[in-house]
């Protein structure tokens, strides 16, 4: 012990190094609570630490928190409030091939500035026919462009006369006319849209919609105040949404390794559902199984490398050094990792199989270094102190959880004894995986159900607000944890980290103790 401390650090023989500490532990699996971490030197603030992580070239989030793939936590809403936050969602595969597609554009298409194709009406309508547009559609806005048949701007329908009572009045009657609508040509738009559409807003007070015409005053785009606000005040904001070079939002889409009938990989459908996904601005796929060391997921993380040479790829799960290297190999960028750790998990139960989550890590960080990939830690998180530790030796985690509570989950709110709760199940429970996940659990979903053992279970999460609220919960306190580290990045968190194990009684001491708790903390 006494040949590990070192002259500049008199606490390295108590407060150990991640190489030193798990090797010193290498007999046993330990998980987040298992460890606290010190305290070092620090000359930072946690307000100016950065959270932004490179999860691979073209793949930057701000916040290095992601989004289940699981029927109960990530569709286009939970992955919006995910992007808007800075961080990820990755859209689940339990619908069909058409609907995740739809899914990913709804995302893709949320707020980039400069909508390219908007909604229109044409003048005959009348604005009944409008107002049942808009209920059929569920359109959130009320503001049409006026086009022809021949695609010509002819006006534009404003919100405020969009109402029943002048349902019976033609849209050529109460639009504001062509002479009035104010327009830039197309050309005039140079490399930054976003800043023309700024100073047109600035000079011209009270007008919210611009639109984008070309020589023959065809349409071709509309510019909305709010949208415009929302990007310029995102170049000073804290926590910046995570966006693509073309300002739309990011957004990654879960695929499975889809089997033919002979049991063979379908090549085919994979790589034509990949190649949709990518036209519609995907920004990254993750090849989602609870055993990622696999020759089916290397061979179909190998067939989308080889289809799609810049796409970023995640893939998993694995928890060994092993099993990263594999999959780093195949072609993957960011492997996840996780066996058994999840909330609604039931794999080491069933199956005798798994490793608790910070030694997976550990392990797996050695396989990453080798190989220059990045690691999600996938599972386990129930606070923001989880994900500190995580973060330590990975590069991103992934939530289900800790979301599945949030409005921008997908499923109902149930009430119960006059508490509010929504339905969270693992993917790998009956019920899912006869939606569709069983691929991701090594099943066929036309097993009979008997001879699945589900490895998860269906459960509830109380409701519990928005995601904004609860990811600017955790930012805080991976920003607070940084802090006591003396960490200005995560590269840094990485570096400085010093682990010890602790005792039952120091988790208690770690919990509010000996009080009456009036309020939780959160
Ligand atoms: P948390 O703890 O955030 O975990 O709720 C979410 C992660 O759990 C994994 N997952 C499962 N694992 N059986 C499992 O063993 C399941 O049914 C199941 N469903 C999800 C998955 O990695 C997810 O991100």
């Amino acid at each position: 012990m006494a040949a590990e401390q070192n002259s500049t650090d008199p606490d390295s023989h108590l407060y150990l190094t991640a190489d030193t500490f798990f090797t010193r532990h290498a007999d046993t699996g330990l998980t987040y609570d298992d460890v606290t971490l010190a305290t070092l030197y620090s000359d930072v603030l946690p307000r100016d630490v950065a959270l932004d992580t490179v999860l691979a070239d073209g793949l930057q989030l701000h916040l290095p928190i992601i989004s289940a793939d699981m029927d109960t936590v990530t569709e286009h809403r939970m992955a919006i409030a995910m992007a808007l936050s800075g961080g990820l969602g990755l859209i689940h595969y339990n619908m069909s091939g058409k609907q995740q597609l739809k899914e990913v554009s709804r995302v893709k298409n949320h707020v980039h500035g400069l909508i390219q194709e908007p909604i229109t009406v044409t003048p005959d309508l009348s604005v009944g026919d409008v107002l049942e547009l808009i209920e059929n559609r569920r359109y959130t806005f009320s503001t049409f462009p006026v086009v022809d048949e021949s695609g010509q701007l002819t006006g534009l329908l404003s919100g405020s006369v969009v109402k029943p009572r002048y349902a019976d009045r033609q849209v050529a009657e109460a639009a504001i006319p062509r002479d009035s609508v104010h327009t830039i040509q197309q050309s005039k738009l140079e490399s930054n849209p976003i800043e023309v559409a700024d100073q047109f807003f600035t000079d011209h007070p009270g007008i919210n919609k611009l639109l984008v015409v070309d020589d023959q005053d065809h349409l071709h785009g509309l510019f909305t105040l709010s949208d415009v606000e929302r990007i310029t005040a995102e170049a000073t904001a804290q926590f910046k949404p995570a966006r693509d070079s073309e300002f739309q939002l990011l957004c990654g889409a879960a695929i499975s390794a889809t089997r033919t009938s002979a049991g063979e990989l379908d090549r085919e459908a994979i790589t034509d559902h990949v190649g949709a996904l990518v036209d519609r601005g995907v920004d990254t796929v993750a090849i989602s199984t609870a055993h990622g060391h696999t020759q089916g997921v290397g061979d179909t993380v190998k067939l989308i490398r080889d289809a799609f040479a810049k796409l970023p790829i995640i893939a998993g799960n694995v928890t060994s050094s092993a099993g990263v290297e594999f999959l780093a190999e195949s072609g993957a960028n960011s492997i996840k990792i996780g066996q058994g750790p999840g909330s609604i998990c039931t794999t080491r139960i069933v199956a005798g199989v798994g490793i608790p989550q910070l030694t997976a890590l550990y392990a797996a960080s050695r396989g990453a270094a080798a190989k220059g990939v990045t690691l999600i830690a996938d599972g386990g998180i129930t606070k923001s102190g989880d994900i500190v530790k995580a973060l330590t030796l990975s590069h991103a985690v992934m939530c289900g959880g800790l979301l599945a509570g949030c409005q921008e989950s997908p499923g109902d709110i149930v009430e119960i004894s006059g508490k509010r709760y929504k339905q969270y199940r693992g993917m790998g429970s009956l019920a899912a995986m006869k939606s569709g996940s069983a691929a991701r659990y090594g099943h066929s979903t036309r097993e009979a159900p008997a001879k699945i053992a589900a490895e998860g279970v269906e459960a509830l999460k109380e409701v519990s607000g928005s995601a904004d609220q609860v990811l600017q919960q955790l930012a805080g306190g991976i920003q607070s944890g940084m802090g006591y580290l003396g960490a200005r990045d995560l590269a840094n968190l990485r570096e400085r980290a010093r682990y010890i194990r602790i005792s039952a009684a120091s988790q208690l001491e770690a919990n509010p103790h000996d009080v009456i708790e009036v309020k939780a903390s959160s």
